[in-house]
């Protein structure tokens, strides 16, 4: 295995103008060197770090008991087998509850590797975005199930079905949007709400359960090896399943399909 990293970086910029141009693109987690490797290597347009690794990675049953130093130590293994992905990490769970928290967290995931940071919230991040993002910290924003609200919400339930709460996600984007966010990611809802977010926003939506509009996809690698224990969520496909080229032909399937359209299909989407 060779350790030159490819030719091929990917920006903010980038993503912008696959969405300008139409072109699907493609996000995957990871965790550590191998799989960072991997993922990069069969061109994973963005990999993203994320606090799901309290579940996937720690056993936990939630993302809460993640703390910085865990995002940290797995963002700095991530960024060493990369291979020209850009490179999100998550803000954990506490980690942004004011605006200077959230600049200092920020700056050690930053120090470790990460290219954009993700916060899960909505209009109420639009200081803590601005403050970023003027920094020089590009930010992505978690919105529609989030799941270090797991709490608050009742569960891992899918988000925006009624017509207000639907209005309020795209109202709280374009707030966001216009604080600085580079990306919106959102997850587990309609997938008419996520195409109207899409079609809303001038910056790149990426979505997991919100439907085929988005600008890209993004899914939890455990999920796509079907290595989760337990019954997978509905947007949930297992790519690995019947692929006779392994793990590496599994998350080439994956780009494949999202960048045909043919990800996620009907039996993925909520309606
Ligand atoms: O932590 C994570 O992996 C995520 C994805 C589910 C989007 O936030």
């Amino acid at each position: 295995m060779s350790s030159q990293k490819q030719n091929r970086s990917v920006t903010i910029n980038t993503l912008h103008q696959m969405k300008q141009q139409g072109e699907k693109f493609t996000c995957l987690t990871a965790y550590g060197y191998s799989d960072a490797y991997a993922v990069s290597d069969c061109g994973v347009e963005v990999i993203l770090v994320g606090d799901s690794l309290g579940m996937v990675v720690q056993g936990h049953d939630n993302s809460l008991p993640v703390t910085i130093e865990d995002m940290g130590y797995h963002i700095e293994c991530v960024q060493r087998g990369n291979q020209g992905a850009l490179l999100m990490g998550d803000l954990p769970f506490m980690s942004f509850y004011s605006e200077q928290v959230s600049l200092e967290n920020a700056a050690i995931l930053m120090r470790e590797g990460a290219q954009i940071v993700k916060l899960e919230g909505g209009a109420w991040l639009a200081e803590s975005t601005r403050l970023l993002t003027q920094r020089g910290i590009p930010v992505c924003c978690h919105m529609g199930l989030m799941p270090q609200s797991v709490n608050h919400l009742g569960g891992f339930r899918v988000q925006g079905r009624d017509p207000a709460q639907a209005q309020e996600i795209i109202d709280e984007a374009l707030v966001l949007q216009d604080a600085g966010a580079s990306v919106i990611l959102l997850e587990c809802v309609p997938a008419e709400l996520g195409a109207r977010v899409t079609e809303a926003l001038e910056v790149p939506v990426i979505g997991i359960g919100a439907g085929p509009a988005t600008d890209g996809q993004i899914m939890v690698l455990h999920d796509l090896l079907g290595l989760y224990p337990g019954r997978p969520a509905k947007f949930v496909k297992n790519f690995l399943a019947g692929n006779p080229d392994g793990i590496q032909g599994a998350i080439r399937a994956y780009v494949k399909a999202v960048k045909a359209g043919a990800f996620p299909g009907p039996e993925h989407c909520y309606s």
